[in-house]
């Protein structure tokens, strides 16, 4: 069964508000929670697929090797859990978790949460195909939205999975924000998983978001058709560059898109006007040092229970416990 919250209109709605107050303030800026539409997810799935995007496989270590160790981490006393995963999208990571679950026969519920319906059909198409015996209950929709019904469906603990550094993608306050939102939601001892990939060689990071084949430039500008096709937008697509930056300092990654020209915009009865060289700030993939990573859950009112990382130390899946 699916429970779903989808609200096509407010959804358009809130797409075309904060695209106008994005553009309207300085410097000007856009979501990057509105890059995953059809075209989007494909691009994106290439970019994980990319060599210079090392995020993916290193996150697919963890996961293959030492899931067996973070399953003895998270249900050390045996009882059973619900585990609900923000953000499931195809879980091919998480499957590997689910199968180290499924072979020591604990006692659990998986909830994959995700804003897009069909994804959460397609999880519930293929996961009962490899796993029979896995007790699945998609959610969709947003994440607090549907967190707040899982711990309506059930009271028993709670394993909330918060992989692939989407944590990355908000700024170190929005970050703060999350987690305190997060907490408030769960009970005593319940335990987050949450991915983040590290503070490293500064030109490793800048790679993965500055690829020779373009895939992330396409990524950004897809944003910029999209407007277009849903929101009634002019963008001319060519009057743009993508440039991205890495502070080794702050650990931000930051993706901004180049207007080549001076040009003026049209998004519905909305026009906005971009100087030659302007920049629009796209995304923010942030990076963690590991103390930076603990002061996050001290201020969250969570406490370190591990870290578990893969062997070049690119990425770390913290476990978490409510304090
Ligand atoms: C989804 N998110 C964690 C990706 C990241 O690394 O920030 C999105 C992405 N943007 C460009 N490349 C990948």
């Amino acid at each position: 069964m699916i429970i779903s919250t989808e609200q096509p209109t407010i959804t358009n709605t809130q797409f075309l508000t904060e695209t106008l107050e994005g553009l309207s303030t300085e410097p000007k800026r856009m979501y990057s929670k509105y890059f995953y539409d059809e075209a989007g997810d494909l691009i994106f799935q290439q970019i994980m697929d990319m060599d210079e995007y090392y995020l993916t496989n290193a996150e697919m270590e963890i996961m293959k090797r030492q899931s067996a160790e973070i399953v003895n981490t998270i249900a050390a006393d045996g009882s059973g859990f619900d585990l609900i995963e923000l953000g499931a999208g195809d879980a091919t990571k998480s499957i590997h978790l689910l199968k180290t679950l499924i072979d020591k026969n604990m006692d659990f519920k998986y909830f994959p949460i995700d804003i897009s319906a069909h994804v959460i059909s397609e999880l519930e198409d293929k996961l009962p195909a490899i796993f029979p015996t896995l007790n699945l209950q998609g959610l969709n929709g947003d994440y607090f939205e549907m967190l707040q019904k899982a711990t309506e469906i059930s009271t028993r603990k709670k394993v909330v999975l918060f992989m692939g550094a989407n944590i990355g993608n908000m700024s170190v306050d929005e970050a703060r924000e999350f987690c305190i939102n997060l907490k408030a939601l769960l009970s005593l001892n319940d335990i987050l998983i949450i991915g983040f990939d590290l503070k490293k060689n500064p030109k490793k990071i800048l790679a993965a978001y500055n690829d020779k084949g373009g895939i992330t430039r396409a990524f950004n500008l897809n944003l910029l058709s999209r407007i277009n096709r849903e929101l009634g937008g002019d963008f001319n697509i060519d009057g743009f560059e993508h440039y991205a930056s890495y502070n080794p300092e702050t650990g931000e990654c930051k993706s901004y898109l180049i207007s080549l020209e001076k040009q003026t915009v049209k998004i519905g009865n909305s026009t906005f006007n971009l100087e030659k060289d302007e920049y629009i700030l796209m995304e923010i993939s942030q990076k963690y040092a590991q103390q930076e990573i603990e002061e996050l859950a001290g201020l969250s009112g969570f406490k370190v229970a591990a870290y578990f990382s893969d062997e070049q130390g690119y990425f770390v899946d913290a476990i978490w416990e409510v304090a």
